[in-house]
């Protein structure tokens, strides 16, 4: 089993403790990252990825690093404390960089297949907007499978957490951990996913928009405007 663990903050608080815990309780190889340690630049809105791809985005070196890793994981596991009642600015600003791997531009066939766990922390409030948010991202770059868990620790270090709260992290992330590695096989999109695509799909069989050229090519190319999806190619 491979894994990608993706930290929304350098720091190692409640949310680096509970992420760290449902990784090492799945088990496997864990590639990890810490952003902004290992990305912090923020969308710079040239649009070159849509146009000539996300190869040739001025961050291109530091985002593959971590996408290839998600894209040769079975599961991704991605934290954030909550800011603002949102998930941290490193982890958005990440997520920008991968828009057009979104549904509608150019997903990845690989995303697929995986298993996502995406977990907040907060103080109070706020944790289930950060865990529903990261659980969108992982809907529109394809992952069929998003599991979330968000914790209210009333506190703003490991440390300062409750023991109470510490056994009902400690118990979240067992089941968690049981559920993903009990899973037979990979999963595959739901009814949701399938109606997105099919939606998306017919929205490219008209599309002869210059804005949206290189997407229309890339399913063209891929063949989902024919009988091809890509969760079958898993
Ligand atoms: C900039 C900032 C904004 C925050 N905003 C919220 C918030 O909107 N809601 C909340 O419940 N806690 C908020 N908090 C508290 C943290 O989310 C909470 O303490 C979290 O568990 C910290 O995780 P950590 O121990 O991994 O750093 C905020 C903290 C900071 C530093």
């Amino acid at each position: 089993m491979k894994i990608t663990l993706i930290h929304g903050q350098n720091h190692k608080g409640s949310t680096y403790y509970a992420t760290r815990m449902v990784a090492e309780k799945i088990s496997g190889n864990i590639d990890e990252y810490f952003l902004p340690k290992d990305f912090s630049e923020g969308c710079s809105g040239c649009g070159t990825c849509l146009h000539n791809g996300r190869d040739y985005c001025p961050h291109a070196k530091k985002v593959e690093v971590i996408f290839n890793s998600m894209l040769s994981s079975d599961t991704i596991i991605i934290g954030s404390p909550t800011y603002v009642m949102e998930m941290t600015a490193h982890l958005k600003a990440f997520f920008e960089h991968l828009f057009t791997a979104w549904l509608g531009h150019r997903p990845e066939d690989a995303m697929f297949s995986k298993t996502a766990v995406v977990i907040a922390t907060g103080a109070i409030l706020g944790m289930n907007g950060v865990t529903k948010s990261l659980a969108r991202q992982m809907f529109y770059l394809g992952v069929p499978k998003t599991y979330k868990l968000s914790f209210r620790v009333m506190a703003a270090s490991w440390d300062g957490v409750d023991n109470k709260v510490k056994k009902q992290i400690a118990a979240a992330t067992d089941k968690i951990a049981r559920k993903i590695t009990s899973q037979k096989g990979h999963p595959t999109p739901g009814i949701k996913a399938r109606i997105m695509f099919s939606m998306l799909r017919r929205f490219h069989k008209g599309n002869d928009l210059p804005l949206f050229a290189s997407d229309k090519k890339y399913w063209v190319d891929k063949k989902w405007l024919d009988n091809k999806r890509p969760w079958k190619n898993n």
